[in-house]
């Protein structure tokens, strides 16, 4: 088993994972989802065993309290960024319970970490802010409000590394 930066042969795995991972009305096409690694070519990994991509976290550079927008390729980001944005983190839904998630998580702080990046931020969506709070992260308090095709549950966090 590996935590790997993903690869251009990845994409349609990492893709069939989101698929599986999320309602339809959250799936992104794999275009806009490979466009996350241009944002952030070192901080989108997967987990590999077997033979194949059991799970990922695509995460990028940013600033401020408006996140990217979901479903969207050509995002552009300039400047100094004040956080790891957690783009999104799937595993398949056979393989969860497994402790993949947390080594992703792992792997994505020590990345900040060492980018000299303070900060994690996330969108949780699907009710999924009680799995982020266990982690340690906060709903992030003032911020503009997130688009709807998040959610009625989504909840902007976050969390310093
Ligand atoms: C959230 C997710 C990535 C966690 O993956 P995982 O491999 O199960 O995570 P871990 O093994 O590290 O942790 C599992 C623990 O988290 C809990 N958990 C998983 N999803 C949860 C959720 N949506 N809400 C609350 N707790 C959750 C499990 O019950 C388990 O608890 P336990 O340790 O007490 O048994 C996975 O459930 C998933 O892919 N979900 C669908 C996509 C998703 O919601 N992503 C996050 C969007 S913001």
């Amino acid at each position: 088993m590996t935590i790997a930066v993903i690869g251009k042969a990845d994409w349609t795995e990492v893709h069939a994972v989101q698929l599986q991972a999320y309602p339809v009305e959250l799936h992104e096409s794999v275009v806009v989802l490979a466009d996350k690694q241009r944002l952030g070519p070192d901080s989108c990994w997967c987990w590999r065993e077997q033979g194949g991509v059991l799970g990922y976290l695509l995460a990028h550079p940013w600033a401020g309290d408006a996140p990217p927008a979901w479903g969207l390729g050509g995002q552009q980001f300039t400047g100094e960024p004040d956080q790891l944005f957690l783009h999104d983190m799937a595993i398949l839904p056979a393989q969860r319970g497994k402790g993949i998630a947390a080594a992703l998580l792992g792997q994505a702080s020590r990345w900040a970490l060492l980018q000299g990046i303070g900060h994690l931020r996330l969108v949780a969506v699907m009710g999924a802010h009680s799995y982020w709070e266990r982690q340690g992260f906060a709903e992030v308090r003032g911020a503009p409000p997130l688009p709807a095709y998040y959610g009625e549950e989504a909840v902007l966090m976050g969390k310093a590394v």
